[in-house]
């Protein structure tokens, strides 16, 4: 009789590219490859946000200052690096605003980062057999918030691209991670109380009675990395943000 076994893949020795890697979720989740012996190049555009990231991932990690926005330089990074075998974009640097006075400039921006970011990179890597892509969405794509138009729009596009992807990309796999509000720095412009009351209030609401953590994403990040078997899924990581 045969068995089939499905035991995760393992990260160990895998090239894996984590843009975002310099911090919030990206950081913890090159932090997690790195611990479970993953090669790990980080990107995002500040050499010094990378240099100080870096210190924070055990291992050998390398660093890569790139601009997602900015496709030829994406094209051209992805070439140099030649063929990886697993992709993750939690970079992204978006913004919100009312939706009638958000300058159209800066919704459209939302999506030249985030989507585009996303799109570019996807198209520019090269794949060992095996291999995978992990998009970054958001809990806004489905249960958006009155002055998050553009967010909530991009998120949608992302889960899309992740889905339309992992059919024509087959066998490559691709999946999308949807965080809910996760403490990262992303909101390191708040002040701290101010920070800390919203964290309190969303914390009371959620059904997991807690806001996230990076480390939280991560790990949902590395559960699809290495199940062979999930594909063109979204893994909604919010505390249950979508039931209430
Ligand atoms: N935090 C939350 O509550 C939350 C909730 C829902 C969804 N999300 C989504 O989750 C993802 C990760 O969020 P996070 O909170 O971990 O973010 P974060 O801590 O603010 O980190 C964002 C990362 O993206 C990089 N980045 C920004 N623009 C880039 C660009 N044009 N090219 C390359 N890298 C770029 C930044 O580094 P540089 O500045 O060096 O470029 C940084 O490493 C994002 O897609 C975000 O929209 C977050």
């Amino acid at each position: 009789m045969t068995t089939h076994e499905t035991k995760p893949s393992t990260l160990a020795g895998k090239r894996i590219v984590v843009i975002g890697g310099s911090s919030g979720m990206g950081l913890a989740t090159a932090q997690a490859a790195a611990e479970a012996g993953a090669k790990v190049i980080i990107a995002s555009r500040s050499a010094e946000k990378l240099d100080e990231a870096r210190k924070q991932i055990p291992g050998r990690v390398a660093v890569l200052p790139l601009d997602v926005t900015d496709a030829a330089a994406v094209q051209e990074a992805f070439g140099q690096l030649g063929p990886i075998d697993h992709l993750v974009v939690s970079g992204s640097a978006t913004s919100a605003g009312e939706f009638r006075s958000q300058p159209l400039r800066d919704a459209r921006a939302t999506f030249e980062s985030k989507f585009w970011g996303a799109y570019s990179a996807v198209r520019s890597a090269q794949f060992n057999a095996g291999g995978s892509v992990v998009l970054f969405s958001g809990v806004f794509s489905r249960r958006p918030a009155p002055g998050y138009v553009a967010m909530a729009a991009v998120n949608g596009a992302i889960e899309s691209l992740g889905r339309a992807l992992a059919v024509e990309l087959a066998p490559l796999r691709v999946n999308v991670v949807s965080p809910g509000m996760t403490d990262t720095p992303a909101y390191a412009g708040m002040p701290q109380a101010q920070r800390e009351g919203m964290f309190a209030a969303v914390a009371a609401h959620l059904p997991a009675r807690r806001i996230g953590r990076p480390a939280d994403l991560a790990a949902a990040v590395l559960h699809l990395l290495g199940n062979g078997y999930v594909t063109g899924t979204v893994l909604d990581v919010d505390g249950g943000a979508l039931l209430v």
